[in-house]
């Protein structure tokens, strides 16, 4: 008996080895069918050159099948083909054979970059890097989706520039940076998410939207209930309580509470994330410091030196690649705009004198609320009845003639708990805005927004875009900015509710859908990528600044110097 135990056990380590090896075999030829039948999509590029390009043809858009279609109003045959054009646009490649090993997947640790280039280049290029993405098992991933970001830096100037990345989908991608200040500079690139982790990210967009759960409380003198709320909820079960916003028409609802009506509905907060949303496999793709939001190093020099221009250098026209960089800690910006510091009280309140700001969204545009309470003790608040961080907030300077002023946006916000009373749509709020020469409005929209998919966004920034439109066809002077989304830190958890990855689509999606107007987009997702402060949902405070003066900057209209 006892003899035979071990024998049984060398058969199955033979076995299990074996099966083992017949499985990576087969894996591998997985992958080259895998690239067959991709290749058949788009030719893959691999020279340099070809970075230049777009990419040719990406994998077909999935036919989207909109979340809670039943509700909401029917978009215009306009508004459709925008929907289909945006949908097409952050199409997102990925692996086609899914439900591999781990194994298999992209590891940051085993993949590298290259620099190429000399090791002294001039001031007005361009610095391309190229990163060779591998798998766990050392061998090269042979399709694209990996989300990566990229950071040229150079830590004793304070100075930093976010690296556009393009995906060759034949695991393969160049990074271009623009070569803004002299110095050394070193490539930073980072895996946020390796492409199986983006497949899992993109199921749970489309197959669990409710994954964070809403409640509302009722309340009728000594009575009071709780109940489930969310965008939609089904239709064939309890009965409902229809919230849809009559102007927007935007869709909210809540289970009716037993006993009490409707009408008694007395808060809206958010109460939790749903458990089991991913199964173990799925769970392996999301591991802090293996394969989520890790550093990819360099298989040779990882900095190049960067030196002044030559006399008759072509400039590369630098502003198409970047919205700006930050030299001794303070943002640049390249398109354009002005960018003045404001140290004190004094100057900000010499800026703000005479103005009305409004800010309308989510706790990312509250800090700047908050900064500039914090920073300027003339600008009074008063809090009476607020919830704490919920809002709304006013504070006003009355000798000045200075009020600023936060809203949160409406549902979806995942937020403390609000009154209902509370809880107002941006769009509708512009439009009891009139507008004008001192009237300022700030926007940030977007995080509530990353468990839903796209086209729950898409149509929010379709509603405030028409209220904004509206207001600058009644008030052209009206300064309007509005902020993207900016990186957070990330892990399993936060991954499957707010993902740099969601922010990413919803930072594409905002970009298309104001430009061109007049409108201005603050580059948040830069302002943090090129900042060498951790991420966070809510950036340390340099970066705020950085915000704010770039905002004040526009508010009041320096003269070029
Ligand atoms: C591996 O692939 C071969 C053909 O390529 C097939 O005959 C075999 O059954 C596969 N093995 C497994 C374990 O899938
Ligand atoms: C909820 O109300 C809106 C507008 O009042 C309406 O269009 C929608 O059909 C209603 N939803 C349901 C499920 O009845
Ligand atoms: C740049 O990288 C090279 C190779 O990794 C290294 O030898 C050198 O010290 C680095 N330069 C600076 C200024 O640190
Ligand atoms: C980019 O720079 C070029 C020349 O430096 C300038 O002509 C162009 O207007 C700039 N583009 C933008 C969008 O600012
Ligand atoms: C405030 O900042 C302005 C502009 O930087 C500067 O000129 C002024 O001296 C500062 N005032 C105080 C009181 O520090």
């Amino acid at each position: 008996m006892e003899g035979k135990i071990p024998r049984y056990l060398l058969v199955f380590t033979l076995l299990a080895l074996s099966g083992f090896i017949v499985l990576i075999g087969n894996i591998t030829s997985l992958e080259d069918l895998n690239d067959q039948l991709t290749s058949n999509f788009y030719k893959i590029q691999s020279s340099i050159h070809s970075a230049f390009k777009h990419p040719k043809i990406l994998l077909p858009a999935k036919v989207n099948h909109p979340y809670c279609a039943q509700f909401g109003q029917e978009p215009t045959a306009e508004e459709a083909k925008e929907e289909r054009d945006l949908l097409n646009s952050i199409a997102w490649p990925g692996p086609a054979v899914q439900g591999l090993p781990l194994e298999v997947s992209s590891d940051p640790a085993k993949s590298y970059f290259m620099i190429h280039g000399p090791p002294r280049q001039h001031i007005g290029g361009q610095l391309v890097v190229s990163v060779h993405m591998q798998n766990f098992l050392g061998l090269p991933k042979k399709h694209g989706g990996d989300f990566l970001i990229a950071r040229l830096h150079s830590p004793e100037l304070g100075a930093g520039v976010a690296g556009k990345v393009h995906d060759h989908q034949d695991g393969n991608y160049i990074v271009i940076f623009p070569l803004l200040w002299v110095g050394v500079v070193w490539v930073q690139i980072t895996m946020v998410h390796s492409s199986e982790a983006v497949v899992v990210l993109k199921r749970l967009q489309e197959e669990k939207p409710d994954r964070g759960v809403f409640k509302s409380m009722f309340r009728a003198g000594a009575a009071s209930e709780t109940t489930v709320c969310n965008l939609c909820l089904p239709l064939n079960q309890d009965p409902l309580c229809n919230y849809t916003d009559i102007l927007t028409g935007e869709p909210w609802y809540c289970y009716k509470p037993k006993t009490l009506g409707c009408d008694a509905r007395v808060t809206h907060f958010k109460a939790d994330m749903k458990g089991n949303l991913i199964t173990n496999y799925d769970a392996q793709f999301f591991q802090s410091g293996i394969n989520l939001k890790v550093p990819i190093h360099s298989s040779g020099m990882g900095n190049v030196t960067v030196i002044p221009a030559e006399e008759g250098q072509i400039q590369v026209k630098n502003n198409q690649t970047a919205s700006g960089y930050y030299y001794k800690n303070t943002w640049r910006p390249l398109k354009g705009q002005d960018m003045h510091q404001f140290n004190n009280a004094t100057a900000i309140t010499k800026c703000l004198r005479g103005k009305v700001v409004y800010m309308f969204g989510d706790s990312t545009i509250r800090q700047w609320f908050e900064y500039l309470t914090a920073v300027v003790p003339n600008l009074k608040q008063g809090n009476l009845y607020i919830p704490k961080s919920a809002g709304p907030y006013v504070a006003v300077d009355s000798k000045n003639n200075i009020m600023i002023s936060f809203r949160c946006h409406g549902p979806p916000i995942f937020f403390t708990t609000l009154f209902t009373s509370e809880l107002r749509y941006v769009a509708n709020e512009l439009d009891r805005i009139e507008g004008g020469p001192n009237t300022v409005i700030l926007v940030s929209i977007g995080a509530h927004f990353n468990m839903y998919p796209i086209d729950i966004y898409i149509r929010r920034l379709r509603h405030i875009r028409r209220a904004l439109l509206q207001l600058l066809k009644r008030e052209p002077t009206t300064l309007v900015v509005i902020r993207s989304a900016n990186m957070r830190k990330l892990n399993l958890q936060i991954s499957l509710s707010n993902s740099d990855w969601f922010s990413q689509q919803q930072d594409t999606v905002l970009r298309a859908m104001f430009h061109g107007l007049n409108i201005h987009i603050l580059d948040a997702w830069e302002m943090t990528l090129a900042h060498n402060l951790p991420h966070d949902l809510h950036p340390p405070r340099p970066i705020v600044r950085n915000m704010i003066d770039l905002i004040l900057s526009q508010i009041c209209h320096f003269e070029k110097t």
